[in-house]
């Protein structure tokens, strides 16, 4: 790898991360209401274009305009920075906008200043995955991108948003782990297509124009940014047929049918070594043909140009940009194609036709946005302005969100919830005790405003302030001292403690899954000296190893807050103090240290080895010791579950007409393409008490175990979630949730072709202590 340059995405994404440290909160721009994007009304010629016809078909409008393109302004239409096209009064558009959990200014489409200070910093997505509350990440999508049209609107801000991420959380020393729904494949495609909708704005709203079109990446199996000096400019991703099939493809597949999304980003890496952006079966195939994606695919910010240059993929960049296009990619995030397409038209390594396809997907997408409909005040989401942005009402979403997210790990005693009453002096102690930055994690705009954990605590009660580490990295012990006077004086002491992106980021993974430098010293000895009960509180995208703490029995209790986003110290405070009965859970596996000897970060086997030398990933394959498991959370009151009704037996008609046989009893499986699946599915009733005396919310979570006679030649899942649902319970009340299990998509299993088949016999369900079996059983058959 010596001498090969930084990628240029690489040294944008340094640049962009400086400009983000030093922007904060400058306006380097005077909004103003936006011109027209094309078809200006006011435009003589635009009235006679029939593409600028806003109530003809989109396809229609897209075809006419590509027609009246040369070849030169094709080419310039390929890339992120589309040029003007000024004959056809079509004004130059910026695609490259990002909202991962707000609107965000990484990403030169969106900009803030003027009457667009900042924009709601809703809680990193690891942390607001754990609340496992669908209809939260639906509304945060609405919110966002009520916001990002307001900034559109004003000349801020873009329409394409490249959010979110949703590859698995694979392993947990990932630095962008954070930015994920966490690891398991079902969360993550229903987060994809809950926030999506959020985005895009439901079928039949704006007038059946999309509200932004959001995007789903990055696709796939990437999930390495930088590990033991492999890089994803360079990483081959291994995976087999069956890990894809039933795992890296779940939340894409989700994303896409199910979501809508307009648009799906393809990533750096290879998979089983073909790039996954010239990768014709990936793109063209699988996300256009079977799950017919509506929208443009977009390359990774230069990954055309990483392909060729970095992985010597093709020996010229022509060749490179015809198996891009060829394979199905609409639009570079870079000016590599623009650079390109035209020598490799000319040198017959593709058909004009060929980018004719790829501008077809990108120009309906600006269509189905409006930006073709004339004036934008006139349109629908014309009238969201800076009045729609960071509203009361959304600023309270980002509380609740992170309310709603923060999960406790451990309270012993209980020693929460603190009383002002009693605890009438808190010592706030650690490097993330007073921070704003670090509460929104990475790809986060400008805040509206920030709550640290201290100024949330000092809204409860009094507080003695200690860094005790200087930051995060805590190299020396300096700050020990008077952190330790602190807690020997205070009621309680409330120790913040984690990472930040120092220690994960794009493009920096970790290398130990222990608190960074002498953290663990420092809460240890804080503990010993504290007079009151000690509370750890942890900022952190991936787990951390806390095993040291969970079993000292001097610190009391522990929440995890993850990346909180800007409201993050009154949703901690309110938890510590009980005004919030915290409900969150774990969506992904705390591992302890040692898990890492075993497992090479690039290994992509989902599943364990025979031996069990390699322990397998993730909650759904890895049966080894846990700091704490997927799932995991504790509520200030204590819930009951009793079943209420679930099926026995299931029967699973089978489609067509087949020979009556006898191998179709336990033992044996349908697959799934040979099942009648439609509305094939399995209900089940549960009553959910609260026993405490404290009103909560819980999360059921619906495991499923297939048949191990059936199952068990094709290692499946050790358990799978099949169903989740989160409700709110008034403390010695009860309520009934009922989930319903789709038997294809939920009960199947994947072979080792990749082909999912339902096996007959008795699938164990699992919900908290209550367990169910439910037979499924293949219709009998007719006789032909
Ligand atoms: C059932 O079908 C299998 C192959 O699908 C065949 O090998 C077997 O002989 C059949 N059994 C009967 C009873 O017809
Ligand atoms: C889920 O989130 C929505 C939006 O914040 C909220 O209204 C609802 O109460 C939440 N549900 C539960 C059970 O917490």
């Amino acid at each position: 790898m010596t001498g090969t340059a930084l990628p240029a995405a690489a040294a944008a994404t340094a640049t962009l991360l400086l400009l983000l440290s030093i922007s904060g909160g400058i306006g380097r721009l005077a909004a103003g209401a936006r011109e027209p994007f094309a078809c200006d009304p006011k435009d003589e010629r635009a009235r006679g274009f029939p593409f600028c016809q806003a109530s003809s078909p989109v396809p229609e409008r897209a075809r006419d305009l590509v027609g009246r393109l040369t070849l030169q302004e094709k080419a310039k239409l390929l890339g992120n920075d589309a040029a003007a096209v000024p004959r056809l009064g079509i004004k130059g558009y910026e695609w490259w906008s990002e909202a991962l959990h707000g609107v965000s200014n990484v990403g030169p489409g969106t900009r803030f200043g003027g009457d667009f200070p900042g924009a709601t910093s809703f809680p990193q997505v690891i942390t607001t995955a754990a609340s496992f509350n669908a209809s939260l990440w639906e509304a945060i999508g609405q919110v966002v991108s009520d916001e990002a049209r307001a900034m559109y609107n004003g000349g801020m801000g873009g329409l394409t948003y490249w959010s979110p991420n949703i590859n698995i959380l694979r392993d947990p020393r990932w630095g962008r782990g954070q930015e994920t729904p966490g690891e398991d494949p079902v969360v993550v495609g229903q987060y994809a297509a809950s926030y999506v909708r959020g985005l895009q704005g439901a079928e039949g709203d704006g007038g059946g124009r999309l509200k932004v079109a959001a995007c789903c990446k990055h696709f796939t199996a990437y999930d390495l940014d930088n590990w033991n000096g492999i890089d994803r400019y360079h990483f081959n991703a291994r995976v087999s047929k069956q890990d894809m099939e039933d795992t890296f493809s779940v939340p894409f597949r989700m994303c896409v049918m199910e979501g809508k999304v307009a648009s799906v980003m393809c990533s750096y890496n290879q998979v089983n070594g073909i790039p996954t952006c010239a990768d014709p079966n990936l793109l063209r195939k699988t996300v256009r043909g079977a799950w017919r994606l509506d929208g443009y695919v977009v390359s990774d910010c230069d990954s055309v140009g990483v392909f060729y240059g970095n992985q010597h993929y093709t020996s010229t960049p022509q060749q490179a940009v015809a198996d891009a296009i060829k394979a199905g990619l609409d639009l570079d995030c870079g000016p590599f194609l623009a650079k390109h397409t035209e020598e490799a038209v000319r040198g017959g390594l593709m058909n004009e036709a060929d980018i004719d396809g790829a501008l077809l997907n990108t120009l309906a997408v600006q269509m189905r946005l409006g930006m073709f409909d004339g004036e934008p005040s006139a349109q629908a989401y014309g009238t969201l302005g800076p009045k729609d942005v960071c509203t009361p009402a959304h600023q309270e979403l980002a509380l609740e969100a992170a309310r709603q997210g923060i999960v406790l790990l451990k309270n012993q005693g209980p020693a929460l919830p603190l009383s002002p009453r009693r605890h009438r002096a808190v010592a706030i102690i650690g490097p993330n005790s007073d921070v704003t930055v670090t509460m929104v994690g990475n790809y986060a705009g400008v805040a509206c405003g920030y709550t640290t954990p201290l100024q949330g605590i000092g809204k409860y009660t009094k507080t003695i302030h200690q860094q005790g580490c200087a930051d995060v990295a805590c190299s020396d012990d300096k700050l020990f001292e008077g952190a330790i006077q602190a807690a020997r004086g205070a009621d309680a002491t409330v120790l913040v403690m984690g990472l930040d992106q120092s220690i994960e980021a794009e493009f920096k993974d970790r290398d130990s899954l222990l608190l960074p430098g002498r953290q663990q010293e420092l809460v240890s000895k804080v503990a010993m000296a504290s007079k009151g009960p000690t509370v750890l509180v942890l900022m952190s995208g991936g787990p951390v190893d806390i095993s040291f703490a969970k079993n000292d029995l001097r610190v009391a209790a522990i929440l995890w807050a993850g990346y909180p986003g800007q409201a993050g110290g009154t949703a901690i405070a309110d938890i510590l103090f009980g005004a919030t009965n915290p409900g969150g859970k774990l969506p992904m596996t705390w591992y302890p240290q040692d898990y890492l000897a075993s497992v090479p970060m690039t290994v992509m086997d989902m599943r364990p080895t025979r031996s069990n030398l390699y322990p397998g990933r993730t909650y759904r394959f890895y049966g080894g010791p846990v700091v704490y498991p997927f799932g995991h959370g504790l509520s200030y009151t204590h819930f009951v579950h009793t079943l209420a009704s679930a099926p026995s037996t299931v029967v699973v008609p089978l489609a067509g007409r087949r020979p009556a046989n006898a191998t179709m009893g336990p033992g044996k499986a349908v697959r799934v393409t040979h099942a009648r699946c439609a509305r094939l599915s399995l209900g089940v009733q549960l009553d959910v008490q609260n026993a405490g005396a404290r009103d909560g919310a819980h999360t059921v979570l619906v495991f499923s175990t297939p048949p191990k006679d059936g199952g068990a030649r094709w290692a499946p899942p050790r358990s799978q979630l099949v169903g989740f649902q989160r409700v709110h319970v008034a403390a010695g009340a009860r309520e009934r949730v009922g989930i319903n299990i789709h038997v294809c998509k939920s009960l199947s299993v994947v072979d080792g072709a990749g082909v999912r088949r339902i096996p007959m016999g008795e699938h164990r369900l699992q919900i908290g202590d209550v367990v169910h079996s439910v037979s499924l059983q293949a219709e009998p058959l007719r006789v032909i």
